[in-house]
């Protein structure tokens, strides 16, 4: 399948899932006695439980729920508020167009295993970093790490920036840095959640970089016709699979 169809993909599973209860709640007619703003919540909350099915992750569940009010109320919706909206996404999804690696986030049995993985090391770094959690949860079970974090994404570095007042420790530091300008020679471990698009790229910057021994670990996106030393793979509800790069 190629990249349109895979993007266009979750969509046409929305708009079956949302035609899908539209026919139902059309046949069914009055024996539905749900009527006004509870029914368009109703069809939201059913075509969401359908797109589960068809395999949409739980990011979709409040968008299937607000699509037929946003519908409905189209009308009553100032202009500007599809502006502020745009702008945000723009803010979070900063990186999506021009590096092709969206926003989405390493869950808490990766970071555990991204953890075990770390080991004795000394140096961490994030490629990446998103709202700061695999940098956070490293630099804390690992007193004697330097653990950074990389990124670009204002809005997301932002909120990382007050995650880590909170939930790091004083060896962590999230810096508004793009990625491509790290020296990756600085680290024992670097980790990356980015794309299939960026690891050929990626790989070529780190054997040019990482000293010998080092691992680069990416959740998820192999480097193309290179086998890594090691893959792991994480008990979670993706299945993820970290693939280990000795330099
Ligand atoms: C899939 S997310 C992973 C977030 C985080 N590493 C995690 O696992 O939770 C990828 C992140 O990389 C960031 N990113 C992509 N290209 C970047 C670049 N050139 N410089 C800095 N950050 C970048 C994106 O903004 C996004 O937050």
């Amino acid at each position: 399948m190629n990249r349109l169809s895979q993007q266009a993909l979750p969509w046409i599973k929305v708009l079956l899932s949302q035609a899908l209860v539209i026919a139902a709640l059309w046949f069914l007619g009055d024996k539905i006695p749900v009527h006004g703003l509870l029914r368009l919540v109703l069809l939201g909350f059913v075509a969401a439980v359908i797109g589960r099915f068809m395999g949409l992750s739980w990011f979709w569940i409040p968008i299937q729920v607000l699509l037929p009010l946003a519908v409905a109320f189209n009308a009553a919706v100032p202009a500007w508020a599809y502006l502020v909206a745009f702008v945000l996404c723009g803010l979070i999804y900063w990186n999506s167009a021009s590096e092709q690696v969206p926003f989405y986030m390493t869950n808490r049995k990766t970071w555990q295993a991204i953890s075990d993985l770390t080991g004795e090391a000394t140096s961490f770094v994030d490629l990446g970093s998103g709202m700061g959690g695999v940098v956070a949860f490293v630099s804390s079970a690992h007193p004697n790490l330097k653990a950074f974090g990389f990124e670009t994404a204002p809005l997301v570095y932002l909120g990382s920036k007050i995650y880590m007042l909170f939930a790091a420790s004083a060896n962590a530091k999230v810096i508004y840095k793009n990625i491509w300008h790290a020296d990756l020679a600085d680290y024992d471990v670097v980790y990356c959640f980015l794309s299939p698009v960026p690891m050929p790229r990626m790989f070529d910057k780190a054997k040019a970089e990482m000293r010998a021994g080092t691992l680069l670990i990416s959740n998820s996106f192999p480097v193309p016709d290179h086998e890594p030393d090691r893959i792991v793979s994480v008990d979670d509800h993706r299945q993820t699979q970290l693939y280990v790069y000795v330099m």
